[in-house]
């Protein structure tokens, strides 16, 4: 593992931000917990965004929705498809399809690989060079040589050639867009956690049909099984966002939006991801922050631009780097199938960019599905606007979406990252030492200010727990600590991230001052004790 990866591991576990989940009981793979500094800095993290996405808006309004939702939302979104049926990847295109859908070329067909355009061909060729070995012809946007030879062969062969330069195995089918018969194993994927709703154990329901067909086996076995739980089968959503088209029509009707407007909603998801990596990078149970924006048919290109600029701007106000932060326009081979443009904002981890959040233009598709299986008429009415159609003033349309869809645990490993920092000091006995801080932006910070007795006598304490009290009247997070020297509990909070220290020392008690430390700086000015609050506040930024 990387090595400053490694250090904000280990540091996040001894300072209390992240801690391996279960880790008594040998922890539990990919799940984690979010430890006294990593709550605060997680919350302060996704109610900024809260406040930026929601509270500064006209536009926008919040909704927080159950995690478990009817199943036929799954149904409509697409994600049960996935669920239950077998799917296969394509290698070369990364198109996933279900196997049982697939075209069926037999012996002696050819197997013509058709790109959408010249420039994808070109892609495609190289994968397969690079992959396969075999340098495969190209016609315009077409890929030729391959063929079918038996139920389970496919081979190469030069032009006007009977023999095969090279063979691979045949699956019996080929990817449904390209026809491409370079495939992965079929999988069954799991990607959403299926519960059961209803106190009846279906176990029981279960034992008794297997008990009932015993001749039944493989996959007949299964369709069997799937039918017995269906009715009570429920599952945790894999994204916040479908909550917003279902509750699109209450949440317009309610606050009465007018298009463009958001819904907006930050939470749980739920994911049995295929790999888990990089820490909370990807974990199967994680926090999404995403808001669904509506408008008008042919506006998408422009609210698209927007919302990706003003994201990527908000991502870089909390960061040291800003620099580290870009976004990516998806080819138009990445694109979802219901998508016309997105982008990904990504950061660059000690493994190099990647994602962060991605904003997508994600067409009508989604409460067009949704209408379609539910039977509600998920549409806008303007009567300010002319239809295009019939040119008659008011104009009914299924609003267009745009979607910002952030990772909020992911964004917390971004600014563990960003703001990890070490610097080589001179202790108290002029020797060089190594001090790491945490340059976590005051707004984000778990703690904001520690309030320090230099002495745990002198009436000092006093002093200190007065202050403490203000602060904590005033909303402040602060932490009085007296615990250890003066230098070990500074350490101890620039490793925490808390952007001020306040200490009370003997001078207090003669002239009313107290020093404020500046975590990043480590300078030190003196304020009049009944000072402190205001000053702390001007610094934090929030008066
Ligand atoms: N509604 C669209 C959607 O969910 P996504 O790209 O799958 O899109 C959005 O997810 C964001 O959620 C990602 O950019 C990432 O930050 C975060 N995310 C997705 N899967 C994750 C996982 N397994 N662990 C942590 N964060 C994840």
């Amino acid at each position: 593992m990387n090595n400053k990866m490694e250090k904000v591991i280990s540091l996040a576990k001894q300072r209390g931000y992240v801690f391996q989940s279960s880790e008594i009981y040998g922890s539990l793979k990919s799940a984690y917990d979010y430890g006294p500094l990593g709550v605060e800095l997680k919350r302060n993290l996704m109610n900024e965004w809260w406040r930026s996405m929601v509270h500064e808006r006209e536009d926008v309004i919040g909704i927080d929705a159950s995690i478990i939702m009817h199943p036929k939302v799954w149904n409509a979104s697409g994600h049960l498809s996935g669920f239950s049926d077998p799917l296969v990847d394509c290698l070369i295109s990364k198109e996933r399809f279900r196997a049982d859908k697939a075209p069926t070329p037999t012996s002696g067909d050819e197997l013509p690989i058709i790109c959408n355009d010249k420039g994808q061909a070109k892609q495609y060729q190289k994968s397969i060079e690079k992959r396969f070995g075999i340098e495969i012809r190209r016609n315009g946007k077409v890929l030729e040589g391959l063929r079918v030879i038996d139920d389970s062969t496919f081979g190469y062969f030069e032009k006007d050639s009977d023999d095969a330069n090279q063979t691979f195995p045949y699956r019996g089918y080929v990817s449904p867009t390209f026809g491409s018969p370079f495939l992965s194993d079929e999988r069954q994927f799991n990607l959403m956690f299926r519960s059961q709703l209803g106190p009846v154990d279906s176990i029981g329901d279960l034992t008794s049909f297997i008990e009932k067909n015993p001749d039944l086996k493989g996959k007949e076995l299964r369709k069997g099984i799937e039918k017995v739980i269906k009715d009570t089968a429920v599952y945790l959503r894999p994204e916040t966002a479908q909550a917003m088209f279902v509750q699109f029509l209450n949440c317009q009707q309610s606050m009465s939006m007018k298009v463009p407007f958001g819904i907006a909603q930050m939470g749980k998801s739920f994911r049995n991801e295929i790999t888990t990596e990089h820490f909370i990078f990807r974990s199967c149970e994680f926090e999404q922050m995403e808001m669904e924006f509506f408008v008008e048919p042919g506006t998408q290109k422009k609210w698209l631009d927007y919302w990706r600029d003003k994201r990527l701007n908000w991502w870089k106000s909390f960061a040291n780097n800003p620099d580290k932060f870009i976004y990516r326009a998806h080819d138009k081979d990445e694109l979802a199938h219901y998508a016309d443009a997105c982008y990904d904002i990504e950061y660059e981890y000690p493994w190099g960019f990647d994602e962060l959040e991605g904003v997508a233009s994600r067409t009508d598709y989604d409460l067009k599905k949704h209408a379609e299986h539910s039977g509600a008429k998920l549409s806008y009415f303007d009567p300010q606007k002319q239809d295009p159609q019939t040119g008659k003033n008011g104009w009914r349309y299924t609003p267009f979406v745009i979607e910002p869809a952030a990772g909020a645990t992911r964004g917390l490993l971004v600014y563990l990252l960003d703001a990890y920092h070490e610097e080589t000091v001179q202790d108290a006995k002029g020797n060089d030492s190594i001090r790491k801080v945490m340059k976590i932006h005051p707004k984000l910070a778990p703690i904001k200010t520690a309030i320090l007795p230099l002495v745990k006598k002198e009436g000092l304490p006093e002093i200190a727990r007065d202050i403490v009290s203000n602060f904590f009247k005033a909303g402040i997070n602060t932490k009085y600590d007296e615990q250890h020297a003066i230098g070990k509990r500074y350490r101890r909070h620039d490793e925490a991230g808390t952007p001020f220290c306040l200490t009370i020392d003997g001078q207090t008690k003669e002239d009313g001052t107290i020093t404020i430390r500046d975590r990043d700086t480590m300078k030190q000015d003196r304020i009049p004790a009944e000072k402190a609050l205001e000053v702390v506040k001007t610094r934090l930024g929030v008066v």
